[in-house]
């Protein structure tokens, strides 16, 4: 680690990283490879983003994989990736249970084939007691589905409470997402060039800093993820305050 990188960590440190994995598809193209080959590179840099946060103590890392609306690719590439989350949960959940990593899956798993949904359940329950870094990894997952399951789950509870459906709150609507319990992201980072949600985190990335990279998945490091915190630690989180009063805040605690 740089010492630049060391001294912004020790002043900003995000807790949670999100990060929309996007450029794998174009990665491919440019050397003429099929778009599985920019998938399965893409999978290399999730380990070394993992250890990035392990080693860098970020606690909280939550990549997107696959959306609700990936399914509409061709069916050969959906099975290709499909392999591919089968491969990384049979290979990997070892490593990541040695390295301290709590692995979750985040997403509508009720689509998914159910020997994938059995390696899932494996492989949350061998590092369920992890905490080093908490690995989200959103299959099947979409902020929209996420907002509509929780609010189902919400006014269930709150009827069977015999409380009035206008006392539904946002922390009721919070305490049934999928990261409830996880802070919120700091930082979204999203390679590939655009610059879009693409129906991630929608509800959780309301005040995350945003950082778009026109840098490609499979060539994201170590590096590219030192320049994104870099970004970060620069930028002033005013939560609706002016300038001014955070900077108060921050001279009251010194
Ligand atoms: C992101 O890369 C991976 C998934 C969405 C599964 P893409 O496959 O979207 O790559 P591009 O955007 O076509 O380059
Ligand atoms: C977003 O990438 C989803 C993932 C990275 C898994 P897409 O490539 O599917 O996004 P759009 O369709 O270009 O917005
Ligand atoms: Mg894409």
């Amino acid at each position: 680690m740089s010492l630049s990188l060391a001294a912004d960590l020790a002043n900003k440190r995000p807790q949670h990283i999100a990060i929309i994995m996007d450029g794998n598809g174009r990665w491919a193209y440019r050397r003429h490879l099929p778009r599985v080959a920019g998938h399965r590179r893409g999978a290399e840099v999730v380990r070394e983003m993992v250890q990035r946060c392990v080693d860098w103590e970020i606690p909280h890392l939550t990549l997107f994989a696959f959306s609700t609306e990936n399914w509409r690719r061709p069916p050969l590439e959906v099975r290709l990736l499909m392999n591919l989350f089968r491969l990384l949960l049979r290979r990997e959940a070892k490593k990541l249970h040695e390295n301290g990593v709590r692995l979750r899956i985040i997403g509508d798993q009720s689509n998914l084939a159910p020997d994938l949904q059995a390696l899932i359940r494996d492989a949350e329950s061998l590092t369920a007691e992890n905490r080093r870094l908490t690995l989200n990894l959103a299959v099947n997952y979409g902020g929209r589905w996420d907002i509509t399951s929780a609010a189902k789950r919400a006014i269930a509870k709150c009827l069977a409470a015999g409380r009035d459906l206008d006392s539904l709150s946002e922390e009721d609507i919070s305490a049934e997402l999928c990261l409830a319990d996880s802070p919120a992201p700091d930082l979204l980072i999203r390679t590939g060039g655009e610059e879009r949600i693409s129906n991630f985190l929608v509800w959780q990335l309301a005040y995350t800093e945003f950082y778009f990279t026109d840098t490609l998945w499979p060539d994201f490091d170590g590096n590219a993820l030192e320049l994104a915190l870099k970004s970060f630690a620069h930028r002033q989180r005013r939560f609706g305050r002016t300038g001014d009063q955070v900077q108060e805040d921050a001279c009251a605690s010194d």
